[in-house]
């Protein structure tokens, strides 16, 4: 797999995202399903999706004692789906766990990415709240080469950080990076952001894009104008 853009189709029902799907005639985006879509309509949506010919990211971030999370990583894994991930701060052996549980017998799986810290955490929050009295992006930079030690694929962490996680953790060591926004587009919530051609320039190798896709005028358009930016 290559540099793409994935959609995030948070949308609350199958019959939303599939509709939404169906705008893109002729092409399959790479979509990522996350904890409203599945809780809501279950496994039946991510085959669904899959049939149509669409990869997924499966946005689950599992985070349970490690012979939870392998388990339910053997189910995720049933359901071929090509990306999906967990928290970091489950520990090494959690993720070495969900490794386990997501490899099948015959030696192929989904990739695994994780979690570093959210975005919606900052570092008041860590020290006050989770009492980890590091700078956050020693933190972020931690979690990420624990991910490398457990063997995962990557990481999802800011544009912003991508970067210093492939120099850290090594080109190959993925970083999948929301907070995406069209220079001349609406920001919304999100607040350490990028445009795709700057995502690009940082080495981001999946960009996920939500808003300024599903909420466009035209989101085909739009989706066209990321691949654009981001992939050419
Ligand atoms: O609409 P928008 O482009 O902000 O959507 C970004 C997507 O990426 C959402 O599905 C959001 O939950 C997810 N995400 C994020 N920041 C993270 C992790 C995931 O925005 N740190």
């Amino acid at each position: 797999m290559g540099r793409d853009v994935i959609i995030a189709c948070d949308f609350p029902s199958a019959e939303k995202t599939l509709s939404f799907l169906d705008r893109f005639t002729g092409r399959k985006p790479f979509v990522k399903i996350g904890m409203e879509l599945f809780y809501a309509e279950g496994p039946a949506v991510v085959r669904a999706i899959k049939a149509r010919g669409h990869r997924i990211f499966l946005d689950l971030k599992l985070h349970d004692i490690p012979n939870t999370v392998k388990k339910a990583m053997a189910v995720l894994s049933s359901l071929d789906v090509d990306i999906v991930n967990c928290h970091a701060s489950g520990t090494v052996r959690m993720m070495e766990a969900a490794l386990e549980g997501l490899t099948r017998p015959d030696g192929t799986r989904p990739l695994l990415i994780a979690v570093t810290q959210l975005t919606s955490t900052d570092q008041g929050a860590m020290e006050e709240d989770l009492w980890i009295r590091e700078p956050i992006d020693r933190v972020v930079m931690h979690y990420a080469e624990n991910a490398k030690r457990a063997g995962l694929d990557g990481v999802v962490c800011s544009p912003l950080e991508a970067g210093a996680v492939h120099e850290r953790c090594g080109a190959n060591f993925l970083t999948v990076t929301p907070g995406v926004r069209f220079a001349d587009g609406d920001i919304g919530d999100q607040k350490r952001i990028m445009t795709p051609a700057e995502a690009k320039r940082i080495g981001s190798d999946y960009i996920v894009v939500g808003r300024p896709i599903t909420a466009a005028e035209d989101p085909v358009v739009a989706y066209e104008r990321c691949v654009r930016e981001f992939c050419e």
